[in-house]
Formats: structure tokens, C-alpha cells, sequence
């Protein structure tokens, strides 16, 4: 094979591979396999000095361009009408049967997703791509076909030898995204901006290092062919290798629209580009000719537009909160916008390290971003050199009680945790807590009144509130009152896991609360732990011990934990307490079947009975119970008992073991 004919037959090869791999994401080949191909290629194209139209070296990017140059497109870009809901579908659907009167019986749709990229519009003439553009106002757009070229979706040479026009749209992988920022210098915000942002560089390399990707999802202009539907044009397309999404959906009517369209939308988040909304679109194209074009809609489709999730507005102040431990967050107060239905008028900023990475600036636009039911969260600034209209400064002391504070990792906390009104709210509210010790009708507001009325000022407080004080409160009736009091003295008889819960220690969450209970069998003994005998705890390390070692090395604490003892509150512990027996420590196995109990109360009471009861008899069993049909494992202890001289196996019967019981009682 001459040089140049092996060169073509490689570059055949390889963009058989590339198609596979970008276009219908299935490789066939190894990348170490497509990457000695490709080498072979670089060496023959140097050699001879000549680069084939189609070959993907020419995918690397060009020479940095002086300017875009402007490109009239053959068809001109419609942009497309939009609707937000249902009804707003539905009534265009009747706008167009009305148009279409007799005709609409013959109506059906191509439901599609409508990316959030950038707008391509390429053209081929001679089986060659030859130019790409951008939208731009629709009629007229930029040269940007260096660019577009270092898009392996995108091919160089179709089938199809007449001038098309095909349209689609250029973005980028959110994976792709996520390894660029990796390494990136300078973080990319989001796809669309990246996509946008590469495609509008004049430097070509630049472009090729985003890694872009593409979907084509129309013919604009076509010489010397036809289609009859936008299904056989997508065919089309695929057949000549254009990257065509794999989620197209055919519907009869619009009811079938909107039921596909219920179900796309639950499938965007596990895709890997950004979407927009779906695109309905009339699928017969002699009926788009004659439903036509307004100035600058196509009448024969629609967008359906999600919720934004991601929009700007200004940020007017940050104001810091004090929570339950302490820690200091800003919160920022917006120029109240809608968002994904909702008006947003404030958002977390997570700490001051995360203002500063963002850069945010008060009077300043913002991005705001608000996923599924989670409180919206500033994600950045949007032109860093907008001037701020007032100083954001780094807090010194308390916003509300205006004691020191001091810093520990990334926060800010507070040094007074015992009378900052904020966190000893807080702190209460958390104590009366329905997973804690579940004192009902002691909301916020409620404690607040407490604390400012009647000086509630610690846990403890709680029990020396009286009836008579409560009375004489606003909003307090005597039926609110009683129950208030008894919901107050019901609590005293609390589970120790929900005491140790309630008591907000850092670090240590309900669950954590619960183990330290089944740990330890009195609060003395928690308040006693050593560090190493914490960490032996599941799901104890390092922090959650010293926090809680640290937790009772308060004498705050500690008066405030006596206090309330001997105002009565009695945390039980949760482990069963044992009676000393002769199963104490003794393995049991329990067999057959049983007159007065079933195996798991026969288990209970062997357990409270210090027993550890197993499955199988051996050598180390102690006791074997046994009740009547009792098979395999009474012969296996019989045989034991008669081969081992001194064994100390003993069978038992459930007469022997109901003694025990009525000891129990
Ligand atoms: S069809 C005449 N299909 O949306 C309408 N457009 O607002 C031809 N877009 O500029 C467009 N996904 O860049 C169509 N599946 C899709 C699309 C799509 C995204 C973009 C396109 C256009 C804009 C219209």
C-alpha cells in the first residue's frame, strides 16, 4: 500500500473509532490501541508531508485567529417559543390543530432535550465540513470553524456529497468539567459557560484542551434531498455519522407528550450534560410548512422550560447568626428573585473562608443556586470587579452578645456558650426536642418568652418553672400552662440515650447518643469515660471522644447536670440489668419445642439470666435446654456427655428452667 493509501485507510479506522467512542459513547477499541494508530498516523503524515481532510489530527486546534469573522447563514436560526407548564403545552397543541384543521389528523410529535450549550450551525459541501458558526442574531453569526473542528463528535467528512446546513448544539461534559477544575487554575463555573466560553476563544488549542462534545438535532438547508419527517432526518444524520442524542421520543398525541415529558425530566440528573427543558417538535414536515414561522418562532415546536436552578440577583448584606454551638454563619440577604417557582430573599454562605473563595462582595450581583428542597446557596460572584457598596468585614465579636470570639478550623465561634441568648434558645429548644426528651409545647417562641420573662437561663431551669409563673405570661392559659408544667415533669423519666442526646453535646448525634447509652450503663459512667475506652465505641474516632471528654469538663455543665438530677430527672439506663444465676456467663443452646414459651422469650430470659445463647452444640456448651420433639441436638449433647468423661455439658428441661423464671418476678 502507497504511503497516502495506508494514511486514508488509518484515518478511516480511527474515525470509525472516534464515532464509536464520542458519538455513541461505546469504544470498540482500547485507548492504548486507538493511540498507536495514532501515532502511526502523526509518522506518515509527517513523512509525506500531507494531513488528509479527515484526519483527526486536525482536531488539535489551528493558529490563533486576529477576530471571528461574521457568516450569513444559508436557512436562517429560529429561536423557539416557550411554555412552563401543561396547560400552556396543551394550548399550543390546540393552536396548532387549529391551523392544521382536516390536516391535524395526521399530527404527531418528536419529543427531544433541549441542551443548554452553545449553538452550533455547521455546513458541508463535497462530503466536507467547510464552515460552523454560532447563532448570533439568527441571520448573521461568527466563523468559529477552527473551533468546532477540535470536537470529536463533530465529523469532518459526511457520506452525503451536497451542501447542507445541519444544526445542533456544542457543550461540555459535566465529567469533563469536573476533571478540567480539578486542575484548572481557574475553575470553570458551569458547563454552559465552559461549552460558550471555549467555542468563543480565537485560539483553537485553547478550545481542543475543553474537551467538547456535541448534538445534532436538525437539518437547516439541504440540497437535492428531502425528508418527510423529523424522524427520517435524524436518521439521516445518524446514518452520516452526526451525533444524534440517544432520547428521542415519538408521541402520538400531547397527552403521550406530557406523560414522556414527566418522565425525561426524572432522568436529567443522572445525564451528563445540562439541559434546559425538552423540545416538542411536529414531526410530519409538510405540516411545518404549513403551520410556518411568526418573526421569530417556528409555529411547529415548543420549548418546555424547567425551573431555573441557578439564577443571579444582588447580594445586599451578610448578617451572622449565632447556632446552638456557638458557631457564627453569615447569611445573605438578597434582592428577593424567584427561583424554581420560590422567591429567594436569603442564602447560606457556608463560613468567612467561603466568602472569600467566592469572592463575593455586598452590593454585587451573585450566582444563586437552589437544588431540591435544600436552603439556596450562594455558588459565586458574578463579575469579579464590580465595586462593593459597603465593606464586608471578618466578625471580631458576638453579633448578639457581643462577647469575644474565637476561631477553630474554618468557624468562628462565640466564647460565651452559657447566657448568648441565641444558643442557649437553641440549646433548649434542642432539649425539648421531640427526638429528645419530647416535652411538647415548648416551641422557640415559647422558650424565648421563658428566657426573657421568667430568666430561663439553663436545661436545668426548665424544672423549676411553676404553674403559677407560667400563668401569668401572655398568650398562657391555664390549659397551656398544665400542660406545659406536666409535659415538663413526664419528661424526667427519660431513657439515658435520649438524655445524653438532649443534652447537645458537639459531635454526638442521636445515634452516636443511643451507643454511649448501651456503652455505659449510668450517666456517671459517661461522664467518666476515657478516651480510649470512647474510641472502642462503633463510630467513635478522635473528635466525637475529645468532645465529649471536653463536654463534661465543664463545671457549667456538670452544676447544671446535678441540678437537674436532683430536681428529679431519672435517665434509665438501656441495658437490661442481669441477675446473677447459674447461667451467669454460661453458653446455652435451646432445642425443640417449649409448653408455656416461644424461643425468643425462652432467649430473653436466658440472657437476663447472664446466659449467651448459640446455635450448635459442642464441647463448649454449658447447658443444652431442651424441649419436647427435640431432635439432632439432643442426640449430639447426649453423645458428648457419654465420649467426654468430665464434661460439663448438662441438659435441662423447661420445668428446671421455669424456677429460674419465677425468681424473676
Ligand atoms: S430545534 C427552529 N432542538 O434551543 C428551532 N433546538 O431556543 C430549531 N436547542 O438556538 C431548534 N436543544 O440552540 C432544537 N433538541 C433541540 C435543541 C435546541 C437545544 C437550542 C438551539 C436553539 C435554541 C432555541
Amino acid at each position: 500500500m502507497t504511503g497516502k493509501n495506508k494514511m486514508k485507510s488509518i484515518v478511516k479506522q480511527l474515525n470509525e473509532y472516534n464515532y464509536h467512542y464520542y458519538a455513541l459513547d461505546k469504544p470498540i477499541v482500547s485507548d492504548r490501541q486507538y493511540d498507536v494508530l495514532y501515532d502511526e498516523l502523526l509518522s506518515l503524515e509527517e513523512e509525506t508531508n500531507t494531513v488528509l481532510e479527515d484526519s483527526p489530527s486536525k482536531r488539535v486546534g489551528g493558529e490563533t485567529l486576529k477576530r471571528f469573522k461574521t457568516h450569513k447563514h444559508i436557512t436562517p436560526l429560529l429561536s423557539l417559543d416557550k411554555c412552563k407548564t401543561f396547560e400552556e403545552l396543551r394550548s399550543w397543541d390546540n393552536r396548532v390543530k387549529k391551523l392544521l384543521v382536516e390536516a391535524s389528523d395526521g399530527l404527531d410529535y418528536v419529543v427531544e432535550y433541549k441542551f443548554d450549550g452553545l449553538t452550533l450551525n455547521l455546513t458541508y459541501d463535497e462530503g466536507k465540513l467547510v464552515q460552523a458558526a454560532t447563532r448570533g442574531n439568527g441571520v448573521v453569526g461568527e466563523e468559529i470553524l477552527e473551533q468546532v473542528k477540535t470536537i470529536k463528535t463533530v465529523p469532518l467528512t459526511i457520506d452525503f456529497v451536497h451542501k447542507i446546513e445541519v444544526q445542533g448544539e456544542g457543550l461540555m461534559r459535566l465529567s469533563i468539567l469536573k476533571k478540567y477544575n480539578e486542575t484548572a487554575e481557574e475553575p470553570l463555573k458551569n458547563a454552559r459557560n465552559a461549552a460558550a466560553g471555549a467555542i468563543r476563544n480565537l485560539n483553537p488549542k485553547v478550545t481542543a484542551k475543553r474537551k467538547l462534545s456535541a448534538f445534532c438535532y436538525s437539518v437547516g438547508f439541504i440540497e437535492e434531498k428531502s425528508f418527510d419527517t423529523h424522524i427520517n432526518m435524524l436518521d439521516f444524520l445518524k446514518d452520516n455519522k452526526f451525533p444524534v442524542n440517544k432520547h428521542i421520543n415519538h408521541c402520538k398525541n400531547i397527552e403521550e407528550v406530557i406523560s414522556k415529558i414527566k418522565e425525561m425530566e426524572g432522568e436529567v440528573e443522572g445525564l451528563d450534560y445540562l439541559i434546559d427543558g425538552i423540545v416538542i417538535k411536529v414531526n410530519n414536515i409538510s405540516l411545518r410548512g404549513t403551520l410556518g414561522n411568526t418573526q421569530k418562532f417556528p409555529r411547529w415546536a415548543i420549548a418546555y422550560k424547567f425551573e431555573a436552578k441557578e439564577v443571579t440577583t444582588k447580594l445586599e448584606n451578610i448578617i451572622w447568626q449565632v447556632g446552638r454551638t456557638g458557631k457564627l454563619t453569615p447569611l445573605a440577604i438578597l434582592e428577593p428573585t424567584d427561583i424554581g417557582g420560590v422567591t429567594v430573599s436569603r442564602a447560606t454562605l457556608n463560613n468567612w473562608e467561603d466568602i472569600i473563595r467566592k469572592k463575593v462582595k455586598i452590593g454585587c450581583d451573585v450566582w444563586l443556586r437552589r437544588s431540591n428542597d435544600v436552603i439556596p446557596e450562594i455558588t459565586g460572584s458574578v463579575d469579579e470587579d464590580c465595586v462593593e457598596t459597603k465593606q464586608n468585614l471578618k466578625p471580631m465579636k458576638c453579633p448578639t452578645c457581643e462577647s469575644k470570639v474565637f476561631e477553630k478550623g474554618a468557624h468562628i465561634f462565640c466564647s460565651n456558650p452559657i447566657s448568648c441568648p441565641p444558643q442557649l434558645i437553641a440549646r433548649i429548644s434542642h432539649f425539648a426536642s421531640r427526638d429528645a426528651m419530647n416535652i411538647e409545647g415548648l416551641s422557640e417562641k415559647t422558650i424565648r418568652q421563658l428566657h426573657e420573662k421568667l430568666k430561663l437561663n439553663s436545661v436545668a431551669d426548665l424544672y423549676e418553672i411553676k404553674y403559677e409563673e407560667l400563668l401569668k405570661l401572655e398568650r398562657f392559659g391555664e390549659k397551656k400552662a398544665k400542660n406545659i408544667v406536666d409535659a415538663i415533669e413526664t419528661s424526667k423519666n427519660c431513657s439515658l440515650g435520649t438524655f445524653i442526646y438532649g443534652l447537645g453535646i458537639p459531635n454526638v448525634g442521636k445515634k452516636t447518643a443511643s451507643d454511649l447509652a448501651k456503652a455505659y450503663s449510668t450517666l456517671e459512667d459517661i461522664k467518666h469515660a476515657q478516651y480510649e475506652e470512647l474510641l472502642e465505641i462503633n463510630d467513635v474516632g478522635d473528635i466525637v471522644a475529645r468532645s465529649i471528654i471536653d463536654f463534661f469538663s465543664d463545671e457549667t455543665i456538670i452544676k447544671s447536670i446535678g441540678k437537674m438530677i436532683s430536681e428529679g430527672v431519672k435517665p434509665h439506663s438501656e441495658r437490661a440489668e442481669k441477675i446473677e444465676s447459674i447461667f451467669s456467663g454460661k453458653t446455652v443452646v435451646v432445642t425443640g419445642v417449649f409448653t408455656n414459651y416461644n424461643r425468643r422469650e425462652i432467649q430473653n430470659v436466658l440472657e437476663k439470666l447472664g446466659a449467651t445463647v448459640v446455635n450448635s452444640v459442642s464441647k463448649n456448651t454449658d447447658f443444652l435446654l431442651a424441649g419436647e420433639k427435640a431432635g439432632s441436638k439432643l442426640k449430639k449433647a447426649q453423645e458428648i456427655m457419654q465420649n467426654k468423661e468430665g464434661t460439663k455439658l448438662q441438659i435441662i428441661s423447661e420445668d428446671m428452667l421455669e424456677k429460674f423464671i419465677s425468681r424473676l418476678s
